[in-house]
């Protein structure tokens, strides 16, 4: 008697549990490594394991980074009962070999499809097999799932999207959904009950231009990130070379100031000591993973130069300053000012003042030493100086 009322209360769960997403999963924005802006097509499992080794033993783990995920192409076609292929010759073990390897490493695994018919690069899409490939993922042990949006013809992103998140509901192995249709529909609007993450914009590129102009972009999405919900402003591109140092220091200050995803998108077995200071600082880190999961906003905007504020929990809050231009700029900074912006009324806390603070330099890793309310700081071009309100 008893097992029937607990088979009948099992199925009666099952049958009317409503499809949702996974609403546990990504209360910080996700972290990990992603193939793509530094290897395209060129996928493998050496390299996919020689990933998950690096970032274990680089630190980069220990510095939070978590999902390993591989982008297009291991997929090569669908068998006769419509079941996704993995490529045998890249990927000889198959996917669940490399997920149980990611896992005994305590790292997630990732993969890439699509929610149209072919992936950008031309391999099957998810279309019309999205609760097989769901069931396939859950069986693998797959924990998060970037989506693209190539090949979708006169697909609805939404119910495209949703149809995915229902299928991975049903599968019944959470798993983190990473929306990729570019911002096209605006997804901010919609995708926050759908999938975890959504790109906001295009593609980004290694390079100056390409992520100052996709962070421009950002500017009026602050209102729709929170826990469990992010604006993606695509992946990192920190170490990839054709950005300097200091620009390496702004694109990935920028993305932490944004609670953007932080996935690298680097060879992280052949990088530079400076390379991985920049995505190991944990000062800047422990900005875009405050529990309170608020995106910056633009305090200030003299082109270019300008000033954005993120809250953090306890009346805390990051000052991030930026000089988008090819000259140095001499600025006289208001700490006394900054102190009191964002606090109080929404966070029902009192309002602070300076006196309340210590202001610690999070590239410098450094309290400031002031001796008046104001300063004058120096900003080399393309740079940034990040500074924390830490409460006394
Ligand atoms: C699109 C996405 C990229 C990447 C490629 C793979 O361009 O936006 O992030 O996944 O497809 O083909």
């Amino acid at each position: 008697m008893k097992k029937l009322v607990l088979l009948i209360s099992v199925s009666f769960f099952c049958l009317g549990a409503t499809p949702q997403k996974y609403s546990q999963l990504a209360k910080t924005p996700p972290m990990g490594w992603n193939s793509w802006n530094k290897f395209g097509c060129n996928v493998s499992e050496t390299r996919i394991l020689g990933m998950a080794d690096a970032l274990v033993s680089s630190g980069l783990k220990d510095a939070g980074y978590e999902y390993v995920v591989i982008d297009d192409c291991w997929q090569v076609s669908r068998d006769e009962n419509g079941e996704i292929v993995v490529d045998k010759e890249r990927f000889p073990h198959g996917m669940k070999y490399l997920a149980d390897y990611v896992h005994s490493k305590g790292l997630k695994f990732g993969i890439y499809s699509c929610a149209g018919t072919l992936t950008c690069q031309r391999r099957p899409g998810a279309f019309g097999h999205e609760y097989q490939d769901a069931r396939t993922y859950a069986r693998w042990g797959v924990d998060y799932l970037k989506e693209d949006w190539c090949n979708s013809s006169t697909q609805d992103a939404k119910s495209s999207y949703t149809n995915m998140r229902d299928a991975l509901f049903a599968a019944g192995r959470p798993i983190v959904l990473s929306l990729c249709e570019w911002g096209a529909n605006k997804p901010w609007e919609w995708a926050g009950t759908v999938g975890h993450l959504w790109r906001t914009t295009g593609d980004i590129s290694d390079s100056w231009n390409s992520m100052i102009n996709i962070f421009s972009l950002q500017k009026d999405l602050a209102r729709y990130a929170g826990p469990g919900h992010w604006n993606d402003p695509d992946m990192l591109e920190v170490g990839n070379g054709r950005m300097t140092i200091e620009e390496y220091k702004t694109h990935f200050s920028l993305w932490c100031m944004l609670a953007a995803p932080l996935m690298a998108g680097n060879d992280l077995q052949n990088m530079s000591v400076e390379h991985k200071s920049i995505l190991t600082n944990k000062e800047i880190i422990a900005l875009d993973q405050d529990s309170l999961g608020r995106q910056a906003t633009c305090y200030r905007d003299n082109g270019d130069y300008q000033i954005w504020v993120k809250q953090l929990v306890g009346n805390e809050k990051a000052v991030c300053l930026l000089n988008k231009s090819d000259e140095k700029k001499t600025v006289l900074v208001d700490f006394a000012l900054l102190s009191q912006i964002g606090a109080g009324r929404r966070s029902g806390s009192t309002q602070l003042k300076l006196e309340d603070y210590r202001v610690r330099d999070l590239w410098d890793h450094k309290d400031l030493t002031l001796k008046e309310p104001s300063m004058y700081i120096e900003l080399i071009p393309h740079s940034v100086k990040v500074f924390r309100f830490i409460k006394k």
